[in-house]
């Protein structure tokens, strides 16, 4: 047996000959050493082979016999413990050098000092701790409500709004409130590891295509629908949903008695002029399921993620799920509000903006005055598409490139059915890696998809 120095020697041996008898190692009724002898084997003291044996025996596991000495007790159905698997191996390091990632950010860097005081503020608020509030706490829908109005020209109230932990479940919640009889039209290429709940769910969808003016009404059946778009910043091709659409949309929703789930994800990142206004301003027929979170802005570990659902819809899930809970802790909860209501939310936004913007000059140059390489740099978000002119297919480029130990996906990777595409498209994530670190993984990932064009 070994001692590894955390915990009482005592306890040690003590769990050492307990596991030996769970295990069968030693037999009922064999007898034990002395404890002098024990000590003396293992270079401890008798008080602590005393102490060690005296607990075994309070629990059944030995017998003491006076002046005899210590036995296996006698367990009756005792159940064997199975000898415990080998552990584990350490978490493996990742198989890449370069994470270009494009869902992840390297400066989320969460919680910071403010909003580990909010926690601590939060921590003392006894009464709205305790609330139930099925929709998520009123302070924070309030402090959402109010970021929409000013940052995405929403206009909504605390009570139009539901919190929940992730796309997924307000999705779930989505499908007990929509009608069932209309299927979901995702954008392709979209966000396509969605697919899986809509499957597990049995929910019908299908995909529509999507330009360079995103999705085009023009296209669209009769049939009443769900159309789940990403209008202000496709993803993942990041193009901008004309105004001209947009009207066409909503006019074909309010005709054909569908809906719209506008997914506004990513959208407080860009980088030039004003921002894109979010479609749901423009839904005068109260057509419009807006949806956003705080992944990119916070961190994706933090799980918060709201709607905006129009009010004939909240009424019906207020009566649906009378025994339900926002998922998310009201600790959680309050602390943002309060992040938001002080400033630092807009100002982490503001900070973050320079940070991504900077990252994104550079990567976007990287591949400038080079004829192999063409950038489709929309100045939004965390990632742009680089079009490679090489031979070879994309699924062979991204496999040439995990090789050399870099993480990336293509355009493939969100595009449901064959690809069209004449050469391969790379998403180039720039948000997860130091300035100094991203300059040195673009380097390497031109210099790699150079040898892989002359080899091809
Ligand atoms: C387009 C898009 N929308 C939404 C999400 C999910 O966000 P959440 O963290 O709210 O589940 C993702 C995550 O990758 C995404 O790519």
């Amino acid at each position: 047996m070994h001692f590894n120095g955390d915990e009482p020697l005592y306890e040690a041996l003590y769990e050492h000959i307990k596991d030996a008898v769970a295990t069968g190692a030693m037999r009922e009724g064999e007898k034990l050493p002395s404890k002098r002898d024990l000590a003396r084997h293992l270079g401890l003291s008798v008080n602590t082979v005393t102490a060690a044996y005296d607990q075994l025996v309070d629990e059944g596991y030995l017998i003491a016999k006076e002046r005899v000495g210590y036995f296996v007790a006698e367990i009756e159905n005792l159940h064997k413990k199975i000898a415990p698997a080998p552990a584990a191996p350490a978490r493996e390091a990742p198989a890449y050098d370069y994470d270009f990632d494009l869902n992840k950010n390297a400066d989320y860097r969460f919680p910071d000092n403010h909003f580990k005081k909010c926690l601590q503020w939060a921590a003392e608020q006894k009464e709205p701790l305790n609330r139930r509030e099925k929709e998520g706490l009123a302070e924070l829908r309030g402090a959402v409500a109010d970021y929409l109005k000013a940052s995405r020209g929403v206009d909504v109230e605390a009570e139009d709004i539901l919190l929940s932990a992730g796309m997924e479940y307000l999705l779930l919640i989505l499908f007990a409130l929509l009608p069932k009889d209309a299927p979901f039209r995702l954008e392709n290429p979209g966000y396509i590891g969605l697919k899986k709940i809509f499957e597990q769910n049995r929910v019908p969808y299908d995909f529509m295509a999507v330009d360079e003016a995103g999705v085009d009404p023009d296209a669209l059946t009769g049939e009443r629908s769900i159309y789940l778009v990403t209008p202000s910043h496709q993803f993942p091709t990041g193009s901008i949903l004309r105004v001209d659409r947009r009207i066409k949309l909503l006019n074909h929703v309010k005709a054909t008695g569908s809906y719209i789930i506008e997914d506004d994800y990513d959208s407080e990142y860009k980088y030039y002029g004003r921002p894109i206004p979010a479609l749901k301003s423009l839904d005068g027929v109260d057509r419009v399921i807006y949806m956003s979170n705080f992944s990119k802005s916070l961190s994706p570990t933090l799980r918060i993620s709201f709607m905006v659902l129009p009010r004939p819809l909240m009424a019906r899930y207020r009566h649906l799920s009378p025994g339900m809970n926002c998922p998310i802790p009201n600790l959680v909860q309050l602390a943002l509000a309060r992040y938001m209501r002080e400033g630092h939310f807009e100002r982490r936004l503001n900070r973050q903006r320079k940070i991504y913007d900077e990252r994104r000059k550079i990567a976007a140059e990287a591949f400038l005055g080079d004829d192999l390489f063409s950038v489709d740099d929309k100045r939004a978000g965390m990632h742009f598409i680089l079009t490679c002119k090489v031979n070879g297919s994309e699924a062979d480029l991204l496999a040439y490139l995990k090789k050399h130990r870099i993480h990336m996906k293509g355009l493939s990777d969100f595009s449901q059915g064959e690809a069209q595409e004449d050469y391969p498209r790379l998403i180039v994530g720039y948000g997860n890696m130091s300035v100094d670190q991203l300059k040195e993984g673009l380097a390497e990932l031109k210099s790699l998809i150079k040898n892989f064009s002359a080899a091809s």
